[in-house]
Protein backbone atom coordinates (compact mmCIF):
# COMPACT_ATOMS: atom_id res chain seq x y z
CA UNK A 1 0.00 0.00 0.00
CA UNK A 2 1.78 3.43 -0.91
CA UNK A 3 1.87 6.26 1.80
CA UNK A 4 1.14 10.07 1.40
CA UNK A 5 2.36 13.01 3.29
CA UNK A 6 -0.52 15.64 3.64
CA UNK A 7 0.17 19.59 4.93
CA UNK A 8 -1.49 20.06 7.41
CA UNK A 9 -2.21 23.10 9.54
CA UNK A 10 -5.43 22.00 11.25
CA UNK A 11 -7.80 24.13 9.64
CA UNK A 12 -11.37 22.83 8.74
CA UNK A 13 -9.68 21.83 5.05
CA UNK A 14 -7.15 19.97 6.08
CA UNK A 15 -8.64 18.34 8.69
CA UNK A 16 -11.16 17.53 5.97
CA UNK A 17 -8.64 16.36 3.74
CA UNK A 18 -7.10 13.93 6.19
CA UNK A 19 -10.48 11.47 6.67
CA UNK A 20 -10.31 11.82 2.81
CA UNK A 21 -6.66 10.50 2.93
CA UNK A 22 -7.11 8.12 5.91
CA UNK A 23 -10.09 6.34 4.62
CA UNK A 24 -8.20 6.04 0.65
CA UNK A 25 -4.86 5.15 1.98
CA UNK A 26 -5.46 3.04 5.47
CA UNK A 27 -4.63 4.52 8.98
CA UNK A 28 -0.91 3.65 8.84
CA UNK A 29 -0.59 5.13 5.63
CA UNK A 30 -1.25 8.66 5.89
CA UNK A 31 1.53 11.42 7.78
CA UNK A 32 0.84 14.77 8.29
CA UNK A 33 3.74 17.59 8.03
CA UNK A 34 3.32 20.92 9.96
CA UNK A 35 5.49 24.25 9.45
CA UNK A 36 5.63 26.49 11.85
CA UNK A 37 5.74 29.64 10.50
CA UNK A 38 5.07 32.18 13.25
CA UNK A 39 1.15 31.52 13.35
CA UNK A 40 -0.23 32.92 16.46
CA UNK A 41 -2.83 30.26 16.61
CA UNK A 42 -0.94 27.80 18.63
CA UNK A 43 0.67 24.69 16.95
CA UNK A 44 0.25 23.67 20.52
CA UNK A 45 -1.76 19.77 20.68
CA UNK A 46 -1.79 20.25 16.44
CA UNK A 47 0.07 16.52 16.36
CA UNK A 48 -2.69 15.17 18.74
CA UNK A 49 -5.68 16.80 16.09
CA UNK A 50 -3.71 14.95 13.45
CA UNK A 51 -3.23 11.72 15.14
CA UNK A 52 -7.17 11.93 16.36
CA UNK A 53 -7.93 12.91 12.66
CA UNK A 54 -6.66 9.69 11.56
CA UNK A 55 -2.41 10.22 10.80
CA UNK A 56 -0.41 7.12 11.40
CA UNK A 57 2.60 9.96 12.41
CA UNK A 58 2.62 13.77 13.11
CA UNK A 59 5.71 15.67 11.78
CA UNK A 60 6.14 19.49 12.62
CA UNK A 61 9.15 21.81 12.34
CA UNK A 62 9.68 25.29 13.38
CA UNK A 63 11.03 26.72 10.04
CA UNK A 64 10.82 30.74 10.92
CA UNK A 65 14.00 31.01 10.47
CA UNK A 66 14.28 29.57 7.23
CA UNK A 67 11.45 31.26 5.79
CA UNK A 68 13.30 34.41 6.62
CA UNK A 69 16.91 33.76 5.82
CA UNK A 70 15.94 31.60 2.08
CA UNK A 71 12.63 33.42 1.00
CA UNK A 72 11.78 36.71 3.15
CA UNK A 73 15.05 38.39 2.69
CA UNK A 74 15.57 37.10 -1.10
CA UNK A 75 12.21 38.98 -1.99
CA UNK A 76 12.79 41.81 0.02
CA UNK A 77 16.54 42.54 -1.48
CA UNK A 78 14.82 42.24 -5.27
CA UNK A 79 12.10 44.58 -4.23
CA UNK A 80 9.60 42.25 -4.93
CA UNK A 81 6.56 43.76 -4.13
CA UNK A 82 2.99 42.77 -5.67
CA UNK A 83 1.62 45.76 -7.96
CA UNK A 84 -1.42 45.82 -5.67
CA UNK A 85 1.26 46.23 -2.33
CA UNK A 86 0.62 42.88 -1.39
CA UNK A 87 4.37 41.58 -0.08
CA UNK A 88 4.05 38.15 -0.60
CA UNK A 89 4.11 36.77 3.06
CA UNK A 90 1.84 33.77 2.10
CA UNK A 91 3.42 33.13 -1.62
CA UNK A 92 6.74 33.10 -0.21
CA UNK A 93 6.18 30.17 2.49
CA UNK A 94 4.12 27.88 0.23
CA UNK A 95 7.41 26.67 -1.49
CA UNK A 96 9.28 26.13 1.79
CA UNK A 97 6.31 23.76 3.19
CA UNK A 98 6.22 22.25 -0.10
CA UNK A 99 10.09 21.36 -0.21
CA UNK A 100 9.75 20.32 3.61
CA UNK A 101 6.60 17.94 2.93
CA UNK A 102 8.97 16.52 0.31
CA UNK A 103 11.74 15.64 2.27
CA UNK A 104 9.19 14.10 4.57
CA UNK A 105 7.83 11.32 1.72
CA UNK A 106 11.17 10.89 0.93
CA UNK A 107 11.69 9.99 4.52
CA UNK A 108 8.58 7.78 4.67
CA UNK A 109 8.83 6.11 1.33
CA UNK A 110 5.63 7.71 0.44
CA UNK A 111 4.58 7.89 -3.21
CA UNK A 112 1.98 10.89 -2.54
CA UNK A 113 2.14 14.22 -1.06
CA UNK A 114 -1.59 16.07 -0.63
CA UNK A 115 -2.48 19.38 -0.01
CA UNK A 116 -5.84 21.04 1.76
CA UNK A 117 -6.13 23.72 -0.19
CA UNK A 118 -9.37 25.84 -0.95
CA UNK A 119 -10.49 25.31 -4.79
CA UNK A 120 -10.17 28.73 -5.40
CA UNK A 121 -6.83 29.12 -3.34
CA UNK A 122 -3.31 30.25 -5.26
CA UNK A 123 -2.24 28.00 -2.76
CA UNK A 124 -2.76 25.08 -4.61
CA UNK A 125 -1.23 26.30 -7.84
CA UNK A 126 1.78 27.21 -5.80
CA UNK A 127 1.85 24.17 -3.63
CA UNK A 128 1.38 21.94 -7.25
CA UNK A 129 4.00 23.94 -9.19
CA UNK A 130 6.70 23.72 -6.64
CA UNK A 131 6.11 20.16 -6.01
CA UNK A 132 6.66 19.61 -9.77
CA UNK A 133 9.57 21.48 -9.87
CA UNK A 134 11.10 19.42 -6.89
CA UNK A 135 9.60 15.95 -7.25
CA UNK A 136 8.15 15.37 -10.47
CA UNK A 137 8.22 11.56 -9.71
CA UNK A 138 5.39 12.05 -6.54
CA UNK A 139 2.28 12.41 -7.23
CA UNK A 140 0.25 15.45 -5.72
CA UNK A 141 -3.06 14.90 -4.30
CA UNK A 142 -5.98 17.83 -3.32
CA UNK A 143 -8.77 15.48 -2.08
CA UNK A 144 -11.35 18.53 -1.15
CA UNK A 145 -11.01 19.71 -5.11
CA UNK A 146 -11.14 15.67 -6.22
CA UNK A 147 -14.37 15.28 -4.53
CA UNK A 148 -15.75 18.91 -5.55
CA UNK A 149 -15.58 19.91 -1.90
CA UNK A 150 -15.11 23.26 -3.25
CA UNK A 151 -17.28 25.68 -0.75
CA UNK A 152 -16.80 26.25 2.49
CA UNK A 153 -20.21 25.31 3.16
CA UNK A 154 -18.94 21.91 1.55
CA UNK A 155 -16.17 21.32 4.19
CA UNK A 156 -18.16 22.12 7.01
CA UNK A 157 -20.88 20.25 5.74
CA UNK A 158 -18.43 17.09 5.15
CA UNK A 159 -16.40 17.75 8.92
CA UNK A 160 -20.42 17.78 10.23
CA UNK A 161 -21.49 14.54 8.62
CA UNK A 162 -18.11 12.89 9.52
CA UNK A 163 -17.90 13.95 13.68
CA UNK A 164 -15.07 15.84 12.58
CA UNK A 165 -14.52 18.95 15.29
CA UNK A 166 -14.10 22.19 13.65
CA UNK A 167 -13.60 25.54 15.21
CA UNK A 168 -16.73 27.42 15.24
CA UNK A 169 -14.37 30.70 15.27
CA UNK A 170 -13.86 29.98 11.44
CA UNK A 171 -17.23 30.82 10.45
CA UNK A 172 -17.20 34.72 10.42
CA UNK A 173 -13.70 34.90 9.02
CA UNK A 174 -9.95 33.19 9.30
CA UNK A 175 -7.07 34.65 9.91
CA UNK A 176 -3.66 32.54 7.75
CA UNK A 177 -0.66 34.01 10.14
CA UNK A 178 2.86 34.02 10.19
CA UNK A 179 6.05 35.89 10.85
CA UNK A 180 5.86 38.39 8.13
CA UNK A 181 2.38 39.07 7.47
CA UNK A 182 -1.25 38.17 8.28
CA UNK A 183 -4.32 37.34 5.67
CA UNK A 184 -8.47 37.33 6.13
CA UNK A 185 -10.38 34.73 4.44
CA UNK A 186 -13.98 35.28 4.28
CA UNK A 187 -16.45 32.55 4.40
CA UNK A 188 -18.53 34.70 2.38
CA UNK A 189 -17.31 37.18 -0.33
CA UNK A 190 -17.11 40.92 1.09
CA UNK A 191 -18.87 43.55 0.04
CA UNK A 192 -15.81 45.85 -0.56
CA UNK A 193 -18.14 49.40 -0.10
CA UNK A 194 -18.40 47.69 3.71
CA UNK A 195 -15.48 48.70 6.01
CA UNK A 196 -13.76 45.72 7.39
CA UNK A 197 -14.27 44.64 10.37
CA UNK A 198 -11.78 45.67 13.25
CA UNK A 199 -11.51 42.72 14.74
CA UNK A 200 -9.75 41.51 11.42
CA UNK A 201 -6.93 42.83 12.20
CA UNK A 202 -4.37 41.37 15.05
CA UNK A 203 -0.98 43.11 13.93
CA UNK A 204 -1.53 46.51 13.58
CA UNK A 205 -3.18 48.87 15.76
CA UNK A 206 -6.77 50.94 14.83
CA UNK A 207 -5.35 54.87 14.16
CA UNK A 208 -7.65 56.03 16.86
CA UNK A 209 -5.64 53.68 18.59
CA UNK A 210 -2.14 54.47 17.82
CA UNK A 211 -0.05 56.64 19.99
CA UNK A 212 -0.07 60.90 19.86
CA UNK A 213 3.65 61.33 19.05
CA UNK A 214 5.33 59.27 16.46
CA UNK A 215 7.96 57.35 16.61
CA UNK A 216 11.29 57.40 14.59
CA UNK A 217 12.92 54.19 13.87
CA UNK A 218 16.70 53.90 12.36
CA UNK A 219 16.71 50.93 9.90
CA UNK A 220 20.17 49.47 9.16
CA UNK A 221 20.89 47.54 5.69
CA UNK A 222 23.75 45.93 3.90
CA UNK A 223 24.11 44.71 1.06
CA UNK A 224 20.16 44.98 0.39
CA UNK A 225 19.37 42.93 3.78
CA UNK A 226 18.28 44.62 7.00
CA UNK A 227 21.11 44.46 9.39
CA UNK A 228 19.87 46.29 12.48
CA UNK A 229 16.90 48.41 14.28
CA UNK A 230 17.74 51.19 16.52
CA UNK A 231 21.90 50.46 15.61
CA UNK A 232 21.20 46.96 17.76
CA UNK A 233 21.90 44.44 15.13
CA UNK A 234 19.84 41.84 14.89
CA UNK A 235 18.98 38.92 12.44
CA UNK A 236 15.89 37.14 10.85
CA UNK A 237 13.04 36.26 13.22
CA UNK A 238 14.05 39.13 15.88
CA UNK A 239 14.20 41.62 13.49
CA UNK A 240 11.28 40.98 11.31
CA UNK A 241 9.12 41.21 15.02
CA UNK A 242 10.90 44.04 16.43
CA UNK A 243 10.21 46.30 13.29
CA UNK A 244 6.58 44.49 13.03
CA UNK A 245 5.70 45.57 16.58
CA UNK A 246 6.82 48.60 16.65
CA UNK A 247 5.17 49.51 12.82
CA UNK A 248 2.19 47.76 14.32
CA UNK A 249 1.88 49.88 17.50
CA UNK A 250 1.63 52.72 14.73
CA UNK A 251 -1.32 51.33 12.50
CA UNK A 252 1.66 50.98 9.88
CA UNK A 253 0.94 47.77 7.40
CA UNK A 254 -2.92 47.87 6.64
CA UNK A 255 -3.60 46.57 3.19
CA UNK A 256 -6.88 46.23 1.38
CA UNK A 257 -6.92 45.31 -1.98
CA UNK A 258 -8.30 43.40 -4.96
CA UNK A 259 -6.04 40.80 -5.85
CA UNK A 260 -6.12 39.04 -9.47
CA UNK A 261 -6.32 35.61 -8.39
CA UNK A 262 -4.12 33.05 -10.64
CA UNK A 263 -7.57 31.20 -11.32
CA UNK A 264 -9.07 34.41 -12.94
CA UNK A 265 -11.60 35.73 -10.03
CA UNK A 266 -10.75 38.88 -8.31
CA UNK A 267 -10.57 39.06 -4.36
CA UNK A 268 -10.68 41.55 -2.15
CA UNK A 269 -7.93 40.59 0.39
CA UNK A 270 -6.97 42.27 3.73
CA UNK A 271 -3.63 41.44 4.47
CA UNK A 272 -1.67 43.17 7.65
CA UNK A 273 2.08 43.60 7.32
CA UNK A 274 3.88 45.70 9.29
CA UNK A 275 7.52 44.40 9.36
CA UNK A 276 7.16 44.45 5.25
CA UNK A 277 6.11 47.88 5.16
CA UNK A 278 9.00 49.53 6.65
CA UNK A 279 11.27 47.26 5.47
CA UNK A 280 11.12 47.54 1.76
CA UNK A 281 10.46 51.62 1.84
CA UNK A 282 13.61 51.86 3.52
CA UNK A 283 15.39 49.60 1.35
CA UNK A 284 13.98 50.96 -1.48
CA UNK A 285 15.07 54.37 -0.29
CA UNK A 286 19.24 53.48 -0.31
CA UNK A 287 18.28 51.74 -3.42
CA UNK A 288 17.47 55.41 -5.05
CA UNK A 289 20.69 56.81 -3.58
CA UNK A 290 23.12 54.51 -4.32
CA UNK A 291 22.00 52.47 -7.59
CA UNK A 292 23.61 54.51 -10.89
CA UNK A 293 20.67 55.29 -13.08
CA UNK A 294 20.25 52.65 -15.67
CA UNK A 295 20.88 50.16 -13.09
CA UNK A 296 17.62 51.29 -11.17
CA UNK A 297 15.80 51.05 -13.61
CA UNK A 298 16.69 47.69 -14.69
CA UNK A 299 15.94 46.74 -11.48
CA UNK A 300 12.67 47.88 -11.05
CA UNK A 301 11.63 45.65 -14.06
CA UNK A 302 13.11 42.80 -12.12
CA UNK A 303 11.13 43.26 -8.91
CA UNK A 304 8.51 43.53 -10.61
CA UNK A 305 8.98 40.56 -12.74
CA UNK A 306 10.47 38.63 -9.48
CA UNK A 307 7.22 39.45 -7.25
CA UNK A 308 5.26 38.07 -10.33
CA UNK A 309 7.05 34.58 -10.51
CA UNK A 310 6.64 34.35 -6.35
CA UNK A 311 3.24 35.33 -6.52
CA UNK A 312 2.48 32.74 -9.14
CA UNK A 313 4.33 29.29 -7.51
CA UNK A 314 7.33 29.87 -9.46
CA UNK A 315 9.80 30.02 -7.02
CA UNK A 316 11.77 27.37 -7.78
CA UNK A 317 12.51 27.96 -11.78
CA UNK A 318 15.84 28.85 -13.18
CA UNK A 319 14.26 32.15 -14.30
CA UNK A 320 13.48 33.06 -10.55
CA UNK A 321 17.18 31.47 -9.57
CA UNK A 322 19.02 33.59 -12.36
CA UNK A 323 17.10 36.85 -11.45
CA UNK A 324 18.04 36.47 -7.65
CA UNK A 325 21.91 36.29 -9.24
CA UNK A 326 21.05 39.69 -10.82
CA UNK A 327 19.64 41.29 -7.52
CA UNK A 328 22.57 40.09 -5.52
CA UNK A 329 24.90 41.71 -7.04
CA UNK A 330 23.06 44.95 -7.85
CA UNK A 331 22.64 44.78 -4.12
CA UNK A 332 26.26 45.30 -3.56
CA UNK A 333 26.09 48.39 -2.58
CA UNK A 334 23.05 49.33 -0.57
CA UNK A 335 24.16 49.37 2.41
CA UNK A 336 23.29 52.17 4.72
CA UNK A 337 20.96 53.77 7.23
CA UNK A 338 17.52 55.18 6.95
CA UNK A 339 15.60 57.21 9.57
CA UNK A 340 12.19 56.28 9.07
CA UNK A 341 9.07 57.50 11.22
CA UNK A 342 6.04 56.02 11.83
CA UNK A 343 2.56 57.84 12.57
CA UNK A 344 -0.97 56.93 12.38
CA UNK A 345 -0.69 54.02 10.02
CA UNK A 346 1.36 55.95 7.68
CA UNK A 347 5.37 55.43 7.39
CA UNK A 348 7.58 57.82 5.92
CA UNK A 349 11.49 57.96 5.00
CA UNK A 350 12.89 61.32 6.99
CA UNK A 351 16.57 60.38 6.67
CA UNK A 352 18.74 58.25 4.20
CA UNK A 353 22.78 57.64 3.90
CA UNK A 354 24.82 55.79 2.95
CA UNK A 355 28.91 55.25 2.13
CA UNK A 356 28.13 54.47 -1.15
CA UNK A 357 25.87 57.26 -2.26
CA UNK A 358 25.94 58.31 -5.63
CA UNK A 359 24.74 61.61 -4.22
CA UNK A 360 26.55 64.99 -4.38
CA UNK A 361 25.85 67.44 -2.38
CA UNK A 362 28.72 69.88 -4.15
CA UNK A 363 26.98 68.43 -7.40
CA UNK A 364 23.46 68.98 -6.61
CA UNK A 365 23.83 72.49 -5.58
CA UNK A 366 21.22 74.81 -7.75
CA UNK A 367 23.18 77.79 -8.10
CA UNK A 368 26.52 77.38 -8.00
CA UNK A 369 28.43 78.61 -11.04
CA UNK A 370 31.70 77.36 -12.36
CA UNK A 371 31.75 73.42 -11.64
CA UNK A 372 32.10 71.02 -14.64
CA UNK A 373 28.36 71.43 -14.92
CA UNK A 374 27.50 75.73 -15.61
CA UNK A 375 29.86 76.01 -18.47
CA UNK A 376 29.22 76.72 -22.07
CA UNK A 377 30.49 73.73 -23.44
CA UNK A 378 29.16 71.43 -20.79
CA UNK A 379 25.25 71.94 -20.68
CA UNK A 380 25.10 73.84 -23.90
CA UNK A 381 26.72 70.75 -26.10
CA UNK A 382 24.61 68.56 -24.44
CA UNK A 383 21.24 70.22 -25.47
CA UNK A 384 22.50 70.71 -29.08
CA UNK A 385 22.87 66.85 -29.31
CA UNK A 386 20.07 66.16 -26.96
CA UNK A 387 17.58 68.15 -29.52
CA UNK A 388 19.14 67.60 -32.79
CA UNK A 389 17.38 64.52 -33.83
CA UNK A 390 13.63 66.76 -33.40
CA UNK A 391 14.73 69.79 -34.78
CA UNK A 392 15.75 67.31 -38.10
CA UNK A 393 12.43 65.58 -37.82
CA UNK A 394 10.49 68.95 -37.69
CA UNK A 395 12.85 70.01 -40.89
CA UNK A 396 11.85 67.00 -42.92
CA UNK A 397 9.52 68.15 -45.70
CA UNK A 398 8.16 64.99 -45.91
CA UNK A 399 6.52 65.39 -42.21
CA UNK A 400 5.40 68.84 -43.41
CA UNK A 401 3.58 67.50 -46.15
CA UNK A 402 1.37 65.06 -44.04
N1 LIG B 1 -4.21 35.79 -1.49
C1 LIG B 1 -3.00 35.63 -0.76
C2 LIG B 1 -2.03 34.88 -1.61
O1 LIG B 1 -2.44 34.33 -2.57
C3 LIG B 1 -3.26 35.03 0.59
C4 LIG B 1 -3.11 33.57 0.74
C5 LIG B 1 -3.47 33.13 2.11
N2 LIG B 1 -3.10 31.76 2.33
C6 LIG B 1 -3.78 30.93 3.08
N3 LIG B 1 -3.36 29.72 3.17
N4 LIG B 1 -4.89 31.27 3.67
O2 LIG B 1 -0.85 34.84 -1.38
Amino acid sequence: MSKVVLAFSAGMGTLAALHILRRRFGRNNVVTYTANLGQKSSTEGLCERATQGGAAYAHIADLRERFIRDFVWPALRAGAVCESGYALAHALARPLIVSEVIRVAREEGADFIAHGCAGKSNDQVRFEISAAALAPDLGVLAPLREQGILHRDEVSGYCQRHGIPTNVDECRFSITENVYGSSVQWPRAPDPFQDVPEDAYRLTAAEGDTPDESVEVLVSFQQGLPSAIDGEPLRGVSLVEKIGKIAGAHGVGRLTTFEDRLIGIKMLEVYEQPAATVLHMARSAIERLVLAPDLAQFKALVATRYAELAYQGFWFSELRESLDAFVIKSAQFVTGDVRVRLYRGTCRVVGVRSRYSLYSQGLAEPNVTGDEFSGQDGVQGYMKTLTQSLKLRQNDPHKRAR
